[in-house]
């Protein structure tokens, strides 16, 4: 699937879009030069997650965890005990985590953070910039595949190519 976004915001909603179809323990690669969108991407993300908190790259930190607030408006599977009747496919996500591999030496470094209890953690997404500079830990891993590409007019977003 193919889109292309024409601004900033634009990108933003589409990533809010796109999230609506992510399932618990999905890991999504997000491929893409410095500066194509891939953390205001992330941003749209998280905004359908009901996160608050300003999404910047975890660049040094290398991962970011945030706690899930809400899936599409929609409150969490049990959150206030009751059960939920419309039958969604996402409201056991409780967790969304944003890793940026950029300054990343080697996957162990990941390791060291934990990061293995989260990647494909079945209530948690995982949403990765720069994967390719991960192999082992992304064995077994239901991934989704997104790339940005920086055109003169825009941003092209590939999902699943
Ligand atoms: N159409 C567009 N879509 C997304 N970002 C855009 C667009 N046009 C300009 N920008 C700018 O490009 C930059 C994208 O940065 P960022 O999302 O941090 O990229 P990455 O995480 O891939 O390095 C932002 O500064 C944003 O304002
Ligand atoms: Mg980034």
């Amino acid at each position: 699937m193919e889109y292309f976004t024409h601004s900033e915001k634009d990108l933003i909603t589409l990533g809010k879009k796109l999230a609506a179809n992510f399932k618990a323990g999905d890991v999504v690669l997000l491929s893409g030069n410095l500066g194509a969108g891939k953390t205001t991407f992330t941003k749209g993300v998280a905004q359908y997650f009901g996160i608050k908190k300003n999404i910047t790259s975890p660049t040094f930190s290398l991962m970011n965890v945030y706690p899930v607030k809400s899936a599409g408006g929609r409150a969490l599977k049990g959150q206030f005990n009751r059960v939920n009747q419309l039958g969604t496919n996402n409201l056991e996500i409780r967790t969304l985590v944003h890793i940026d591999t950029y300054r990343l030496e080697n996957e162990e470094k990941l390791l060291e953070i934990g990061a293995e209890d989260y990647l494909g953690s079945t209530d948690t997404v995982c949403l990765i910039e720069w994967p390719e500079k991960l192999k082992k830990l992304l064995k077994n891993k239901k991934i989704v595949k997104i790339n940005i590409e920086h055109l003169d007019a825009g941003r092209k977003v590939i999902i699943n190519d």
